[in-house]
């Protein structure tokens, strides 16, 4: 072998370990998943709030032409949400300001995230994927709030 070919050859395996090592730093130590696309599930017509452990919940949310449903969503801090995505008619996007959740919301298909709300606040959603005349209203909001017993969800803000 050549010996630029072993240098190429060598660099090629290094940067291979390098992006895998980066993968698995991403996944491990900074807890970081990627969007799951569920296909044993059928996609739902109507949005729903359910509590499924001490701080867990599902949520399963619709997009439509051109709202969120649910559009405000009550939790306490500290809650886990298992959040199921779909689409009742054209593809919308899905993403909430300081949770590195970033999902599409695909008619006929259910995308899967789970999001940690360890913080008080109101965090906006909005749809990220040109969808239409009234794209630019496509939002709603996470309160997540401390001592909150009854988590709720509300169609409108
Ligand atoms: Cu839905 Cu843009």
């Amino acid at each position: 072998m050549d010996k630029s070919e072993k240098i190429a050859f060598t660099l090629s395996g290094l940067l291979l370990v390098v992006f895998f090592g980066a993968i698995m730093y991403a996944a491990v130590a900074k807890d970081i998943d990627v969007p799951t696309c569920i296909t044993d599930m059928d996609p739902f017509e109507r949005d729903t709030l359910f509590q499924t452990g001490p701080d867990t919940y599902e949520l399963q949310m619709v997009a439509r032409m051109w709202a969120f449903q649910p559009s405000t969503v009550r939790l306490p801090v500290g809650s886990k949400v298992d959040l199921y995505l779909t689409s009742q008619d054209i593809i919308h996007g899905f993403k909430i300001e300081e949770h590195n959740v970033n999902l599409m919301a695909i008619p006929g298909a259910i995308n899967y995230l789970r999001v940690n709300f360890n913080k008080p606040g109101e965090f906006l959603f909005a749809c990220h994927e040109f969808c239409g005349a009234a794209h630019h209203t496509m939002a709603g909001r996470f309160i997540i709030e401390e001592g909150l017993d009854e988590p709720e969800t509300e169609e409108d803000i």
